[in-house]
């Protein structure tokens, strides 16, 4: 039946352009079949599109690891979710190396996130009576320039990122991991709700640049569900980095062609940004948890600082006995995030530039003299700071993918172009969407970002500075050192609290993997003082409890989209959340 649809699929590409090799262009005949799990023995891919978890589970068969098959993944999701990830984007990976990979055994981090670019000022998103700034693209206010068109835009990492892990462990040729996302991108995948609800929910900006409106409004709409979204444009550019390597995208026909478009909207990204782009490798940060060794990412993400802050403070008490989702967990869990984000908003930042007191952070003796400010039976109070003004937010932006392999490799990564489709802007013939990453910067202390973030000096905006970010690939390992968990998530904020509950639900909770990413979650950020809840989950009477103690309670969207994989019994679980259009793949 697969192989009839297949054919009548094929048939019709073939009126338009079917040009591919066989074995690739089943990606394109396929709708996307969703199973929220699945299992394998040699290897799994954990993505948020079934398209993108098969084109990494294709390098696993074809004799790749795991590094091979997130790059794979990476690049096939970048095509399938523009709204979310992309060439334009940047992001971080943990890649663990159980010793079958080059070089040494261990976790090493790939830290490919954008950089502020050379000529970005401290405060050029505000102007002298403190407001942010509109940005204007041809005589069109598109609205808060650190979100929207050309100046919100970092200097984009993904390519070098993933180029980077290739180079250091990658054991296929670029061509072949690259291989289903150029087809992908040239062949077109079959339009799926999310990406047309990405679309309207940033429609105006998308329509006021004429490379976005081409390709994302033709017919000044979305385009249809279950037609064939194509960019040939993005086929080239990944065919140009496929074939020229690196400098295709920092010094090549790409680099031109993002110059030629910081240059129409008056972008600050230059020729020397691009040159100067680097990825670093900081130290991944590691906890204990029960017996469980957490591994995730250090700053410039908060992530992984504040997953340990937050397991640390939590260790005391006896969740499990208290009960999964029940008040007194509940509240356990949001005054541990009150004052991890607390800690975030004043210490965290990008550490080339300023002090963070990591190891601090995260030490059992620091949450130890922290445990008196949690009272169990009733709420904390934040101190009142500046206003809130977050966004409306669903979770269409960012990706995480969660990958392992036969040898028990395992990659954790997070990619981003920041909000729903970044910055709105696609670079003109290259056809991908450049980032709006500048907003993680705190462009005034106290004042929100577009997730209600409040920063402080730590995270000002100066030339070449990481911004902050939230996004926490993390590894979880058992008391042997192998890999117990692969997780992570988007969501801005909730990555954080998304990404902390799994593991809960997993090391406390003893819930299968499945029903610990579906459960319902929480989410508490010091300020705004509420706690967030997803809208119809909880029951009313755990909402009235926490009220009780004096939570404010928040009803929202939902919060993050989980990518897992753990192992049990020698064999290899992946899980997609339910909030989203993730489909793990196995092998
Ligand atoms: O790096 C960060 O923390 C943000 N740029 C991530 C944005 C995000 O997760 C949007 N999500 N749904």
């Amino acid at each position: 039946m697969k192989s009839l649809i297949t054919i009548l699929f094929c048939s019709f590409l073939m009126t338009v352009s079917c040009v591919t090799t066989p074995e690739y262009s089943q990606y394109a005949s396929e709708n996307p079949d969703h199973v929220y799990e699945a299992t394998g023995k040699n290897g799994m891919v954990s993505a948020a599109h079934p398209l993108a978890s098969k084109a990494g589970v294709l390098m696993l068969k074809k004799g790749g690891n795991a590094v091979d098959a997130a790059i794979a993944t990476s690049f096939a999701i970048s095509v399938l979710r523009p709204q979310s990830t992309g060439l334009g984007g940047g992001g971080f990976s943990l890649v663990y190396n159980a010793g079958k990979l080059k070089s040494k055994k261990g976790t090493k981090v790939f830290d490919f996130r954008e950089r502020a670019p050379l000529l970005a000022k401290k405060k050029m998103y505000i102007n002298n009576k403190g407001e942010p700034i509109s940005f204007s693209y041809r005589g069109t206010d598109v609205g808060d320039a650190s979100v929207n068109g050309h100046l919100s835009v970092g200097v984009p990492g993904l390519v070098a990122g993933l180029l980077e892990m290739h180079r250091q462990y990658g054991s296929l040729p670029l061509k072949v991991v690259m291989q289903p996302a150029i087809d992908l991108a040239r062949n077109g995948f079959p339009v799926y709700s999310g990406f047309i609800s990405s679309i309207e929910s940033r429609e105006k900006l998308l329509s006021t640049f004429e490379s976005s409106k081409v390709l994302y409004l033709p017919n000044g709409k979305p385009p249809i569900k279950n037609t064939i979204f194509k960019n040939a444009d993005l086929a080239r550019t990944l065919e140009r980095i496929a074939q020229n390597g690196i400098d295709e995208f920092y010094k090549g026909k790409t680099a031109d062609l993002i110059i030629e478009e910081m240059e129409r909207g008056k972008g600050l990204i230059s020729k020397d940004d691009l040159l100067k782009y680097t990825v670093k490798f900081p130290k991944a940060v590691s906890g204990t948890y029960r017996g469980y060794k957490i591994v995730s990412m250090p700053p410039p993400s908060s992530g992984g600082v504040h997953i340990i802050e937050m397991l640390n403070l939590l260790e005391p008490y006896d969740l499990s006995s208290f009960g999964q989702n029940s008040p007194k967990s509940l509240h356990l869990l949001a005054e541990s995030m009150r004052i991890a984000f607390a800690d975030r908003a004043k210490y965290l930042g990008d550490p080339e530039f300023v002090k963070v007191p990591t190891s601090g952070l995260i030490s059992k003796k620091y949450a130890r003299s922290l445990a008196p400010q949690i009272n169990i039976k009733k709420a904390g109070n934040s101190n009142k700071m500046g206003p809130s003004k977050p966004f409306d937010y669903e979770s269409d932006s960012t990706t995480h993918l969660s990958v392992v392999d036969k040898w028990g490799n395992a990659v954790s990564s997070t990619q981003t172009v920041n909000y729903t489709f970044g910055s709105g802007v696609v670079v003109k013939g290259a056809g991908f969407i450049l980032n709006d990453e500048m907003d993680d910067f705190s462009k005034k202390p106290g004042f929100p970002n577009a997730y209600g973030l409040i920063g402080s000096e730590a995270n000002a905006i100066a030339a070449r500075k990481t911004m902050l970010s939230s996004m926490s690939p993390t590894i979880v390992f058992d008391s042997n050192e192998n890999v117990k968990l692969v997780v992570g998530s988007p969501g801005g904020p909730r990555i954080i609290t998304a990404t902390l509950q799994t593991i809960l639900n997993v090391i406390d909770f003893k819930m299968k993997l499945l029903p610990a990413v579906h459960a319902s979650r929480i989410h508490h950020q010091w300020k705004p003082d509420k706690i967030r809840v997803e809208k119809d989950e909880l029951p009313d009477e755990t909402l009235d409890e926490l009220r009780k103690m004096g939570h404010v309670i928040d009803e929202g969207s939902s919060i993050g989209d989980v990518q897992a994989i753990i192992k049990t019994g020698g064999i290899w679980r992946g899980v997609s959340d339910r909030r989203s259009s993730g489909s793990p793949a196995g092998y």
